[in-house]
Order: structure tokens, then C-alpha cells, then sequence
């Protein structure tokens, strides 16, 4: 099926996902989408090139899933390892059909001015420079503190020292007449950022979109989520391939089918808020980790539910920690009140869960696996019939999980 959807919408929401990754800090991709935008007015560029920077600095950083990483990149000016990012967000971007384009941009976004092969065009130098310019002075803005005029003109004088060295100088011109204006840096505060943008996302258009075009959106997210840890590395496809294949066992329409699909691509979105530490952590959580851990869930909410043509997966991505008996989180919500979508996505992501190899244990076998989800249906904590149709291809199922790879493009 199409999903009605503004994809201006679609990709600013789901950037706020990698956003999520500076923890405190969460309005980086943002800040640099709408400073490249207005230098890029003040150079005279047209519309669509503007709209096309805009899109680029939202989704700059989708190669960063740590949040070790991200702190080495805010942190440090000209950090030794930046490019093990351009190169994976490059590779990401590469396989989406609508982003593609935007896979060199990526690739070069930490390459110094003077440094960039003869080959590369000079629009996607001037692109790449321009975000990798309004990255570094977003990077400095947080070390400096807030963007009082004492720190504005310390910005400046580090941006201008390297003008034809990291930066074209022609960037570095227009930068230093854009941010002169005091009206600049106020937009950088969080609501008139946000104002900024829903003007921005108003003036796109809602459009049919076809399940794979969306697919392929969620699937690249997805990956974003999965290379957090090495532990969970496809746990999301995996989750993804057997929710279908469940819906698709329970004889629910293909509608649904799609639907939950996409909702499981989503369903731990919220987990990229979460620190390396708590998610690598090899024991058991304290209670300040586990309370962490346990707001995903409603942060993929936060980011899904402003999509509009996304309220049923929205809701059903965040429900995928809720148990009938109402014990779960993070709505405790239990019976009536968790639809069998939910339902699905919940036996599809513990089973994965169970199945695949853990820092403090190997994966469970299928039989094994199965008894553990067995008991919660008895305990009336996951849907029995569900349950029924897990067991009924049980086999299936744990190829599935673990090797969601084979399957996913059915
Ligand atoms: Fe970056
Ligand atoms: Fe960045
Ligand atoms: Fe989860």
C-alpha cells in the first residue's frame, strides 16, 4: 500500500532520532541544516540547492550511533577518527533510493578545503565544506558555552585562522556576514529552530508514497540503531523479518503486514538516546540504568508521532515493551488496550532477543527460546495465540531472526 505522507516531514522527524545520539545535546543536525541554509542564502544559492543542504545537515551524521563517538566529534575540532563516520553514513545513504544522492556530500563532510581530490565536483565540495564548516562551528558552540557576542567572536576567529586551509574562504566570507546578524544565533535556540523548520516542512507536499520507498527509509534507521551496540548487530532486521512473518502466519491482511514491518524497523529508535555504557553494560542494570533503558520505547514515540500518516505505527512501535497483565512500560497498559500488532512485535523482538548471542551468554536455541516465551503466555504476559503461531514454525522463525538478511527483500 501508499502512505500519505510530506517527506520533508518523514526525514526531519526521523533525524531527530540521530539527534537522540548527543544525549543532552540534541539539536546538532538541526543547527547545522539551518546555518548551511541561511549562508547559503546569503551566497545566493537557489532553492532546491538550499533544500538539498537542508536535508544533508539533518542526516550529516547518520554514521554515528555512539554516543563515545559523538562526543569525540563535538569535543574536538579536528578529531584523528572523524572519517570512520563520513564512510559509514556514506554507505547508508548510498542504499536509499531518495538520499542516495547525498552519499558523497556525506563521505566528504570532514575532508580539510585544500585536501579534496581533483576528481570530486565542485558542488559537492562547496557542499560538503559548507556542512563541514557549520558542523565545526556548532562543535565549538558547545565547547564555548552559549553564543554570548565575547564567544560569536571567538567562533569566528577560530573559523577565519583556518580560511583556505579546512574551509574555502569564499564559506568562511559568507559565514562571517551571515552570523553577524544577532538573529542568527537566536534561531539556534531550541523553539525557534523548531518554528524554522515546520515553516520549511509546510512548504513541502504530502505524497503518495509507496511501503518501499518507506521501507528502505526505515531499514537505513534501522541500521542506525543496530550499529549501537556489536551485540545487537541486526537484532532490529531480525525483529522486522519475524513480526511479518507472524502477522502474515496470524492470516491478518497484508496492510497490517506492512505496517508492523515498518513499526518493528522503528520500534527502537528511542535507543539511540541511551549511552554506550548502559547498553553495553555485560550485568544487570542498576535502577538509574534500567530507568534509562526503559524510556525507548516512548522516545520513538516522540520522534514517530509527528509524522502524520504514522499514528499506528507511532503507537505501535512504542508499545513493544507493554505485557497483557499491564506490567510492562512504558504505559503499562496490559490487555484490551495492546492490539495484536503490538502484540506480534513483542514475541518477535524477545524472541530475537533470546535467540541471538549476548556479551554474557550465547543464544538460546529455538526450543529453548520457545519455553521461555511459552511460561510468560501462561502468566497471561504475551498473546497465547501469537505464541501458537510461533510454535507452529518454529524453525522458520529462528532462521528468520537470525538471518534477516535473506528474507527482507521478499
Ligand atoms: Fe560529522
Ligand atoms: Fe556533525
Ligand atoms: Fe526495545
Amino acid at each position: 500500500m501508499s502512505y500519505n505522507v510530506n517527506l520533508r516531514e518523514v526525514s526531519y522527524a526521523l533525524s531527530e532520532a540521530l539527534d537522540y545520539v548527543g544525549i543532552d545535546d540534541t539539536m546538532h543536525g538541526k543547527r547545522v541544516a539551518f546555518m548551511s541554509a541561511e549562508i547559503a542564502k546569503t551566497l545566493g544559492w537557489s532553492p532546491s540547492r538550499i533544500d538539498d543542504l537542508i536535508m544533508i545537515g539533518m542526516l550529516h551524521d547518520c554514521g554515528v550511533s555512539s554516543t563515545d563517538v559523538h562526543s569525540h566529534l563535538v569535543n574536538e575540532l579536528d578529531w584523528d577518527n572523524s572519517q570512520v563516520h563520513c564512510l559509514r553514513g556514506s554507505a547508508l545513504l548510498q542504499n536509499v533510493g531518495i538520499y542516495h544522492q547525498y552519499a558523497p556530500v556525506i563521505l566528504y563532510h570532514h575532508t580539510h578545503w585544500d585536501h579534496f581530490e581533483a576528481a570530486v565536483s565542485d558542488q559537492i565540495k562547496e557542499y560538503a565544506n559548507l556542512i563541514y564548516l557549520t558542523d565545526r562551528v556548532d562543535a565549538l558552540r558547545v565547547q564555548l558555552g552559549d553564543a554570548s557576542n565575547v564567544e560569536r567572536h571567538n567562533i569566528a576567529s577560530v573559523i577565519q585562522k583556518y580560511s583556505g586551509s579546512m574551509f574555502s574562504p569564499e564559506l568562511v566570507d559568507a559565514y562571517m556576514e551571515t552570523s553577524s546578524s544577532d538573529s542568527f544565533w537566536f534561531y539556534m535556540e531550541d523553539e525557534a529552530l523548531n518554528d524554522y523548520f515546520s515553516e520549511w516542512i509546510g512548504a513541502g507536499e504530502n505524497n503518495s508514497v509507496p511501503f518501499k520507498i518507506l521501507k528502505n527509509i526505515a531499514m537505513m534507521f534501522a541500521s542506525v540503531v543496530d550499529a549501537k551496540s556489536t551485540f545487537t548487530s541486526e537484532h532490529t532486521y531480525g525483529v522486522a523479518s519475524l513480526a511479518r512473518y507472524l502477522t502474515e502466519n496470524c492470516n491478518l491482511p497484508s496492510e497490517t503486514q506492512e505496517k508492523v514491518e515498518l513499526s518493528a524497523f522503528f520500534h527502537d529508535l528511542g535507543k539511540l538516546r541511551v549511552a554506550d555504557e548502559i547498553l553495553q553494560k555485560a550485568g544487570p542494570l542498576n535502577e538509574e540504568e534500567r530507568s534509562h533503558m526503559n524510556r525507548h520505547g516512548f522516545d520513538s514515540h516522540m520522534i514517530l508521532r509527528k509524522i502524520k500518516g504514522f499514528h499506528d505505527i507511532a503507537k505501535i512501535a512504542s508499545m513493544h515493551h507493554e505485557t497483557l497483565d499491564a506490567k510492562g512500560y512504558p504505559y503499562h497498559l496490559g490487555g484490551d488496550n495492546i492490539p495484536i500488532e503490538a502484540r506480534i512485535l513483542t514475541v518477535a523482538d524477545i524472541f530475537q532477543a533470546l535467540v541471538q548471542d549476548r556479551p554474557y551468554r550465547k543464544g538460546l536455541s529455538a526450543s529453548e527460546a520457545y519455553a521461555i516465551i511459552h511460561n510468560m503466555g501462561e502468566e497471561n504476559k504475551l498473546d497465547r495465540k501469537v505464541i501458537g503461531v510461533l510454535a507452529a514454525h518454529l524453525e522458520e522463525c529462528y532462521k528468520r531472526s537470525l538471518h534477516p538478511s535473506s528474507y527482507l527483500n521478499e
